[in-house]
């Protein structure tokens, strides 16, 4: 067998188009956990009543959105920077806030750590326990924020994937607040990446965090909204803080359609509750089929996908390669720090795609034994 790839990111329809020489349409991804009900319908109107915008730039203050992020907000569009998705926010963010040495809670998302790298910083780790299905231990986190060290060296910044990717774990407001109270006694920046919190909003601390003057929360248009392709997050923080975000963002890097396409997104609040909805009811079924899989441990979520264990003597990395064969994507997760070989994340797609790939791990489960 060739030697097999580390992917890291999931959501590459075209690399696997390519390679199985077939459609990007005839993909099923499940790597990249985005709402299976898919955009909102106003947003194909708002886009084509916006087609003769495309000759122009885009605001690049982002002003409507901003206006209707800080109305849904309750907050002030000045406690708010847009980015070309929150990828782009976490990339700025150690230059931003000076942030040279970065704590980090794995497993989680890979982009906090390469931004660190990109900014000339480093990233330290402290690591969930398997054994407590990888709750975020945030009394571990209390104690290193009052001690400022990680691994023998001094921090300045922690980040918190809340709920956290790849685990789907999350914690209670209380405790985020509490982290919160932790790191200001000492100084240091605390970066929440809510990119999945539409799914838990009673856990989100955003209402909260727009007070809180060293800390910045992370959200994203592209899982619970549905707009991967359009690429637009944001940063919520005080207004000093949000000018030191746009001050790193390079110019008109949330393209129109971006802006147009989130605005119209974020006024359906019908589509986003049958969203909840749906989620709340696929969720169970798929989870209940999946645990029925031989040898197969689900971990539990706050989330629109799972974290799941292969049974023992398989590995994550040769399943998602016999998958993609199969034309059906899912995340390897072997190789994110603090995960085992037989990790997988798979996101809750519609009835019939989910119950697709069962069959496709049943089939592949089953001719190994
Ligand atoms: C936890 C988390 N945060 C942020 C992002 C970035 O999302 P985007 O740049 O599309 O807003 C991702 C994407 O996978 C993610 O998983």
């Amino acid at each position: 067998m060739p030697p097999l790839k580390t992917r890291l990111h999931g959501g590459d329809i075209y690399g696997a188009a390519r390679e199985l020489n077939r459609d990007p349409d005839e993909i099923l991804d499940f790597s990249a956990s985005i709402n299976p009900l898919g955009p909102s319908s106003h947003v194909w109107k708002a886009i084509t009543a916006s087609r003769h915008l495309l000759s122009h730039y885009p605001d690049p203050h982002c002003w409507d959105l901003r206006q209707a992020l800080a109305t849904f907000w309750c907050t002030d569009p000045e406690q708010i920077a847009v980015g070309n998705g929150s990828t782009e926010l976490i990339d700025v963010l150690p230059r931003a806030l000076g942030i040279h040495r970065l704590l980090v809670v794995q497993p989680t998302f890979s982009e906090y750590a390469a931004a660190m790298r990109r900014a000339g910083g480093q990233a330290t780790s402290l690591y969930a326990d398997r054994s407590d299905q990888y709750a975020i231990p945030i009394d571990r986190l209390c104690r290193v924020m009052e001690t400022g060290r990680s691994e023998g060296r001094s921090i300045n910044g922690i980040v918190l994937c809340h709920p956290n990717s790849p685990t789907g774990q999350a914690c209670s407001g209380d405790d985020v607040a509490r982290l919160a109270a932790a790191a200001r006694r000492r100084g240091f920046w605390l970066v929440i990446d809510e990119a999945f919190a539409d799914y838990c909003p009673e856990r989100s601390v955003l209402p909260h965090a727009a007070s809180w003057p060293h800390v910045v929360v992370l959200r994203s248009m592209t899982k619970f909204y549905a707009l991967p392709g359009l690429r637009v997050g944001y940063a919520v923080a005080t207004p000093t803080v949000v000018r030191r975000l746009r001050r790193q963002l390079p110019p008109w890097s949330v393209s129109v359609m971006g802006q147009v396409a989130a605005v119209a997104a974020l006024n359906d609040a019908s589509h986003a509750r049958q969203s909840l909805r749906f989620m709340a009811q696929e969720r169970e079924r798929f989870k209940m089929l999946l645990a029925a899989l031989p040898g197969c441990l689900v971990l539990p979520t706050h989330t629109n996908y799972f974290l799941m264990e292969l049974p023992r003597g398989r590995h994550a990395r040769e399943m998602t390669e016999q998958l993609r064969n199969e034309g059906l994507l899912v995340r390897d997760c072997s190789s994110v720090p603090g995960c085992n070989a037989r990790s997988i994340r798979l996101a809750v797609r519609s009835q019939q795609e989910n119950n697709r790939l069962i069959q496709a791990l049943s089939n592949l489960l089953h001719d190994g034994v």
